[in-house]
């Protein structure tokens, strides 16, 4: 084989995620375990149940990945495993086991940046050149980066309080989304997305939060806190018990959903106007990427393609199964880093995990 091969390994959330990724961007082998119904039923993550479920099933679906693609441990360049951020249990699994990995089968370490490798699996799939924008929006995460170049990200704001999916699941919950009958499959997100379809976002104005901040930081604990007191009020004046609203869940999900896309799309603009007065980006086809688990959500990505547009700068999303958490974009992430010789370490060396 010419190409060389790197195995990836993610376990700094809720996914076990493993991936056999050549140098072309090609997927050899993916495997990936979620355990987001887990999670869902105790309505969030707990990271000692994290931990167990990441102990039960790295193994399984480290192999998995590898059965898939053919690939002996032999054949292997390198392994890349995330190392931050994320929780220290869930992290700690993923690394403990790929350094055991490494040594058993002497082959180089590459350690990951969870956020760096959401940043570029763009440039597994599209031939996107530094330096690019990158707004990365999921549970998790809440942040705007200039990516110039593999190791090199210029942080340009992120959010100071919870991430626009914690947000809109926390809402979605507030509405006891889970017991409506078209919701009970979906992620807080995804039933926010579906019911304010029918929603009249009107019905309920919000004011867009830090207006007067002139950064490219985010919030959303306040459009969160406007919402659950709307929701308050509401059932007040109905005399519905709490999570029961029926009439105007659609308005409310419409309202909190625009108000979350204004809010990005405000600071995504304000980043692209920071780029341009200090020429951070190229002039021909500069590039906006937006990754994530919210990126899926199709009213944020107009509302944002409208501000990308007027700003002459293109808009791409990666398919949703590479914007959330998978072994694919670690292990490209590895490709990238083996190309450019940077960050590999010898199997021997000791790499700890760091939450932050
Ligand atoms: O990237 P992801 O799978 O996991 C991390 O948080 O790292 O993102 C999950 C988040 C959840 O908060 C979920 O509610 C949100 O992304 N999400 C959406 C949509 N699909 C998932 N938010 C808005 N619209 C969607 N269609
Ligand atoms: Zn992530």
């Amino acid at each position: 084989r010419l190409s060389r091969l790197v195995l990836g390994i993610e376990t700094s959330c809720d996914d076990t995620g493993a991936a056999v990724v050549d140098e072309s961007g090609q997927i050899l082998g993916e495997s990936l375990h979620s355990q987001t119904e887990v999670h869902l039923r105790t309505g969030g993550v707990i990271p000692p149940v994290a931990q167990q479920l990441h102990r039960e099933n790295i193994k399984r679906v480290v192999q998995e990945a590898l059965d898939m693609s053919n690939v002996h441990p032999s054949q292997l360049s390198a392994v890349a495993t995330t190392v931050k951020p994320g929780l220290s249990l869930s992290l700690g699994i993923g690394v403990e086991f790929s350094q055991r990995f490494v040594r058993q089968h002497n082959k180089p370490f590459i350690p990951i940046h969870h956020m760096e490798a959401h940043a570029l699996t763009v440039r597994m799939l599209h031939p996107v050149a530094f330096p690019f924008l990158v707004l990365l929006v999921s549970g998790g995460h809440s942040l705007l980066a200039l990516a110039r170049g593999v190791d090199d990200f210029l942080l340009l704001g992120q959010s100071l309080d919870v991430a626009p999916g914690d947000a809109l699941d926390k809402v979605a919950r507030r509405l006891s989304l889970k017991n409506h009958p078209l919701c009970s499959k979906l992620s807080g997100g995804q039933a926010i997305e579906l019911l304010a379809k029918d929603g009249d976002r009107t019905r309920f104005p919000l004011t867009t939060p830090m207006g007067k901040t002139k950064d490219c930081s985010f919030s959303f604990s306040g459009i969160r806190n406007q919402v659950t007191m709307m929701i308050q009020k509401e059932e007040a004046e109905e005399g519905v018990e709490e999570g029961t609203l029926l009439s105007c869940v659609n308005d409310i999900a419409a309202t909190t959903q625009h108000t979350v896309a204004a809010h990005l799309a405000k600071r995504t603009h304000r980043a692209i106007l920071f780029c341009k007065a200090n020429n951070l980006l190229p002039s021909s086809n500069p590039t906006l990427v937006v990754s994530g688990g919210v990126a899926s959500n199709q009213y944020i990505r107009k509302v944002l393609n409208i501000i990308a547009e007027k700003e002459g700068v293109s808009m791409l999303c990666p398919p949703a199964k590479f914007c959330t958490d998978n072994g694919v974009m670690i292990a490209w992430n590895g490709v990238e880093r083996l190309r450019e010789g940077k960050g590999i370490l010898p199997p021997s060396v000791d790499v700890p995990y760091e939450p932050k």
